[in-house]
């Protein structure tokens, strides 16, 4: 039985930070408003001239070089990204050519926050069909580019940041399995509604720019995770007391509580990074994952549950033996 396994992690922040302090000078916000609601006390911002691919490439040299891989190793590339820095070639073609890797596949998948979990999942299916062997995935956002900075419901929320794996073919697991979903019936609740399909004069007039209608994007998060912990746990005929380690999107911190809460789970066993660099998008997950394998929290060995929920709607999990 082939199994895929993460041998590296790699994650990277823009220097350039936004404080919430920072925020009170551009709308009518507090930073007392946005760490009670969210959790989140800084973001990370790219700087003028510094892109999705750039971002996305110092996450993958990272996660090589954890895994002990050169480039030339890589047979399989994937970017979640919804930020692509343009219409095409896809992200993860520019960062192929960074990378001087030639020939292998490599693809953008777009599935906004849940995007990681998406491309990680994809990824699984070609190494155990033996499509590939050793895979690159890379969850890379600059958010801060389709975010409207008048508009106070939404641009203290999202930071940039890229977060990348290694995935290589392997006999012992292994990712155990991975559940993917999407309702498209909630396109309009979370949405950048322009897009060059409809003409660029449709990406005028704050159609360029996220809007969410938060509350309501709330609610059907932490139902439809706990939903996700439960199918997943299920699937896997495990309790919830087998999992060691929850490593949830980075959106707001009383969603991942509530998670947690749903697990019976002490936070002290849930990766919480939403504070240093607020909701990252794709990049949410692989970057918590990488901080607390790099700090030496999570070990081999140990059962990591990761989860996402973002617009589309889309959500999922994956489950693994780290
Ligand atoms: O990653 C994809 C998934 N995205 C999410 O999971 C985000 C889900 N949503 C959320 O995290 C929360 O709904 C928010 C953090 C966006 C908002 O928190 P909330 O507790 O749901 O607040 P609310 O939207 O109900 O707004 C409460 C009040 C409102 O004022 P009134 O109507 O009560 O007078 C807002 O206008 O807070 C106001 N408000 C703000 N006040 C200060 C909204 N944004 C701000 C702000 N600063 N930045």
């Amino acid at each position: 039985m082939i199994y895929s396994r993460i041998t590296g992690t790699g994650g990277y922040l823009p220097d350039k930070v936004l404080t919430n302090h920072d925020l009170e000078k551009l709308v009518d916000t507090s930073d007392q408003w946005i760490r009670e609601r969210t959790g989140i006390s800084k973001r990370h911002v790219a700087e003028e001239g510094q892109y999705t691919v750039d971002l996305a490439e110092h996450a993958a040299r990272r996660a090589l070089e954890a895994a002990g891989r050169d480039p030339q190793d890589v047979d399989l590339i994937i970017v979640a990204t919804t930020t692509p820095d343009r219409i095409f070639p896809s992200t993860a073609c520019l960062l192929q050519k960074r990378l001087d890797r030639h020939g292998c596949a490599a693809f953008d998948i777009q599935a906004v926050c849940t995007g990681f979990v998406y491309a990680l999942a994809v990824a699984d299916k070609f190494i155990r069909t033996g499509a590939a062997k050793c895979a690159l995935v890379v969850g890379a956002e600059t958010l801060s580019r389709v975010l409207d900075w008048k508009d106070r419901t939404t641009c203290v929320l999202f930071g940039d940041g890229a977060g990348a794996v290694i995935v290589e073919s392997s006999d012992e697991p292994g990712i155990l399995s991975t559940h993917l979903h999407a309702d498209g019936a909630y396109e309009s609740l979370l949405t950048v509604a322009g897009g060059v399909g409809q003409g660029y004069d449709s990406l005028a007039n704050g159609n360029g720019y996220v809007t969410m209608k938060g509350n309501e994007v709330f609610k059907v998060a932490v139902n439809t995770l706990g939903r996700i912990v439960d199918e997943t746990l299920e699937a896997n005929n495990l309790e919830k007391s087998d999992i060691d380690w929850l490593i949830p999107h980075q959106a707001n911190i009383r969603i991942i509580q509530a998670t947690a809460k749903k697990l019976r789970m002490s936070m002290d066993r849930v990766v919480v990074t939403v504070g240093e660099h607020g909701n990252t998008s794709s990049a949410s997950v692989p970057l918590a994952l990488d901080v607390a394998v790099r700090d030496g929290r999570i070990k081999r060995g140990e059962m990591l549950l990761m989860e996402a929920f973002g617009g589309g709607f889309t959500w999922g999990s994956i489950l693994l033996k780290f």
